[in-house]
């Protein structure tokens, strides 16, 4: 891949001021596309928009609010023309809670950011993608939407929901020239996964990649590397799968 790979692509990626969506947002940009990226954190995601320069520009955005997602299609349409690349990134993941424990506004809440907002994407940007003759989709999920992980029953609810979803929207977008898959990360370190207290409070994560396989966290990048594969001509054959980027993790 090289500065021209994905020239005269436009691409949306979610959750784009932090972790895995700001390096895949800088690695489309560095690649020749034109990027649109978004977050509800307008500070950082605006951050990351100005570093890149004048292939991006950064759009406020829930990505559970259907309102939000028209705007950024029309936003990315009238900024750089018709999409052609979704990453659907944004996410949360809520510290482990036991399934007795939890309520249900919490379970609701991260259903909406994770799952709907993965629907509601890909049903936005369909009829652009359509307009242009095609597109590629990812959406993140994770290794909680291949495996369970103890009192993570929201988080991997809506991440298996993901992979499934993916396969759905594979077969019906699929005669639209728009391919759909899902990569699933490990322990990745953003700061997502990196707890406040430190380099102290991290140390048992630490300690948990140590027994992977890959026998430590993976970096945003390599998980960039992966999704920028799949959203590429490369991958013109892949539609409905799911890729594990975990390190070794589900093996
Ligand atoms: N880091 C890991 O170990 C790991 C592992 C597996 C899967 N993932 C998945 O990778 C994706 C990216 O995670 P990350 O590790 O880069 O985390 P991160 O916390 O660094 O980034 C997530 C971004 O999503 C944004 N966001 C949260 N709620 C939002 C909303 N309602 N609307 C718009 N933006 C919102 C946040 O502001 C943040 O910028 C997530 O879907 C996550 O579940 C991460």
């Amino acid at each position: 891949m090289n500065a021209e790979t994905f020239r005269g692509d436009v691409a949306i990626v979610t959750g784009a001021a932090s972790g895995i969506g700001a390096a895949t947002a800088k690695m489309f940009a560095a690649l020749g596309a034109k990027v649109i990226l978004t977050d509800i954190d307008q500070v950082r995601g605006a951050q990351v928009a100005t570093e890149i320069g004048e292939a991006a520009r950064f759009v406020a955005h829930d990505v559970s609010d259907g309102c939000d997602w028209k705007a950024v299609i029309t936003v990315a349409e009238d900024s750089f023309g018709p999409v052609s690349i979704l990453v659907n990134n944004a996410g949360v993941a809520p510290a482990p809670t036991p399934l007795q424990e939890l309520n249900e506004a919490d379970y609701r809440r991260v259903i909406e950011i994770n799952q709907l907002s993965c629907f509601l994407g890909m049903k936005a940007a369909a009829p652009s993608m359509i307009a242009r003759g095609g597109g590629a989709i990812v959406n993140v999920s994770s290794v909680a939407g291949l495996k369970a992980e103890r009192g993570a029953i929201a988080y991997t609810a809506s991440k298996f929901a993901v992979t499934g979803m993916t396969k759905v929207a594979a077969l019906d977008l699929a005669r639209d020239k728009i391919r759909v898959n899902s990569v699933h990360p490990g322990l990745v370190d953003t700061p997502m996964v990196r707890p406040e207290g430190g380099d102290a409070a991290f140390a048992p994560i630490l300690q948990f990649a140590s027994g992977l396989p890959i026998p430590r966290p993976g970096m945003p990048d390599e998980i960039a590397n992966v999704i920028v594969f799949l959203a590429s001509e490369s991958a013109s054959f892949l539609t409905g799968g799911s890729y594990a980027a975990d390190g070794g993790w589900t093996v």
